[in-house]
C-alpha cells in the first residue's frame, strides 16, 4: 500500500467513458487517461493499460483476464483494479491475488435501480407489455376488445428470489407492494426478523423452490459456482406457467437451454437484461414469444451512474491515502 504525502499523483486509466462529472473529478484528482471514443479496448490494449498504469479502471465490458495481470506484473506498476460495477465476474480473481493487485467494486448505489429493473420485467413480460408497444407503433391496433392482449396477472403469485443480497431483498420489497408472496433460495437463511419483515419464506432446496414458484428472479453473484445455474434439468422443474427474469449475469442461466424450454413451451416466458455472451444475443430470442430483451440497463440511471463513479473515487483515494479502501473485493496486499 503507498503511503500518502508527497506522492505523485497515481496514474489512473479508465477503459470506458464515465459519467461527465466523474471524468471531471478523476483528472482533478489523479494523472487520468480517459477513453473519450468509448471503443470498448481489445485485449492488447487493456494489457497495454495494466502494464502502463497504477491504477485501471475496467467495467463488465473488459475481460481482466490472467493475460492482464501478467501484462501488470511485467509492467510492476499495477496495484488497484477499482472496478465501475458491482458484479466483479469479467476480473480473473485467482490472477489478481497472485499479481497482488487489489480489487474494490461499487455495491449498494446501484440496488434499487436494478430492482426497479427486475420488477419491471416481472410486469413486463406477463402483461405483454413490449407486445403491446410493437402493436400500437406499427399502426395495427383496432382498438380495445375484451379478449384483447390478454396476458396473466401478477397478484396472489409466487416470487421465487435466487440470491438474497441487497438486490434480492430490494426485489422482495417491490414485490410484496404487488401482491406477490415471497420466497428465496440463498446459500445463507436471512435473521427471522429479515425475513419476517420481508415475509419470505427460504428455500434450502432450489429445485424444491423452482417447483413452486410463478416467477423465478436471479439475483445472486455470477461465480464458478452459480455458472449455468439454470440449465437444461432445472428448466424441466418449473410450471409450465413459470416466467423467468434475469437481471444479474447472462452466464447464470444456460441461454441454449432457455431457448430451448421457450420453444418448446417449458416456461411461459422470459424477461432478460442480461445475456451470456453480451452483446451478442441468440438469435431464436429474438423470435420466441414471452421473451422481453433489454441492452444490460439494470443501473442505467443518471443517479446511479454518477454515484458509482463517485464510489470508484473514493476507493481511489482512500488507497492512495494508505487506507483499506471501503469497497474492497480482494485485498491485494494480504
Ligand atoms: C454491475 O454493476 O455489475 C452492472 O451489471 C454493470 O456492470
Amino acid at each position: 500500500m503507498p503511503a500518502s504525502a508527497s506522492r505523485p499523483r497515481p496514474r489512473v486509466i479508465v477503459t470506458r467513458r464515465l459519467p461527465h462529472a466523474v471524468e471531471t473529478r478523476m483528472a482533478e484528482l489523479f494523472d487520468v487517461e480517459l477513453n473519450l471514443t468509448d471503443t470498448p479496448f481489445t485485449a492488447q490494449q487493456l494489457a497495454q493499460a495494466a502494464r502502463d498504469c497504477d491504477v485501471l479502471v475496467p467495467t463488465v465490458t473488459d475481460h481482466v483476464d490472467a493475460a492482464v495481470f501478467a501484462a501488470a506484473a511485467e509492467g510492476g506498476r499495477l496495484k488497484l483494479c477499482a472496478n465501475f460495477g458491482v458484479g466483479v465476474d469479467h476480473i480473473d480473481m485467482h490472477a489478481a491475488r497472485a499479481a497482488k493487485v487489489a480489487i474494490t467494486n461499487t455495491p449498494g448505489v446501484l440496488t434499487d435501480d436494478t430492482a426497479d429493473m427486475v420488477m419491471a420485467l416481472i410486469l413486463s413480460v406477463p402483461r405483454r407489455l413490449a407486445e403491446g408497444e410493437k402493436l400500437v407503433r406499427a399502426g395495427e391496433w383496432q382498438g380495445w376488445s375484451p379478449t384483447g392482449m390478454l396476458g396473466h396477472r401478477i397478484t396472489g403469485k409466487r416470487l421465487g428470489i435466487i440470491g438474497m443480497g441487497r438486490i434480492g431483498r430490494a426485489v422482495a420489497t417491490r414485490a410484496r407492494a404487488f401482491g406477490l408472496t415471497v420466497h428465496y433460495h440463498n446459500r445463507h437463511r436471512l435473521p427471522p426478523e429479515v425475513e419476517g419483515e420481508l415475509e419470505a419464506t427460504f428455500w434450502a432446496d432450489l429445485d424444491a423452490m423452482l417447483a413452486r414458484v410463478d416467477f423465478i428472479s436471479i439475483n445472486c453473484p455470477h461465480t464458478p459456482e452459480t455458472h449455468h445455474l439454470i440449465d437444461a434439468r432445472r428448466f424441466g422443474l418449473m410450471q409450465r406457467n413459470a416466467y423467468v427474469i434475469n437481471a444479474a449475469r447472462g452466464e447464470i442461466l444456460d441461454e441454449n437451454a432457455l431457448c430451448e424450454a421457450l420453444a418448446a413451451g417449458r416456461i411461459a416466458g422470459a424477461g432478460l437484461d442480461v445475456f451470456e455472451r453480451e452483446p451478442f444475443i441468440d438469435p431464436r430470442l429474438l423470435d420466441l414469444p414471452g421473451v422481453v430483451l433489454l441492452p444490460h440497463m439494470g443501473s442505467a440511471t443518471f443517479e446511479g451512474r454518477q454515484a458509482m463513479g463517485e464510489k470508484v473515487i473514493a476507493n481511489i483515494r482512500v488507497w492512495v491515502d494508505g487506507h483499506r479502501p471501503p469497497d474492497i473485493v480482494l485485498d491485494g496486499w494480504a
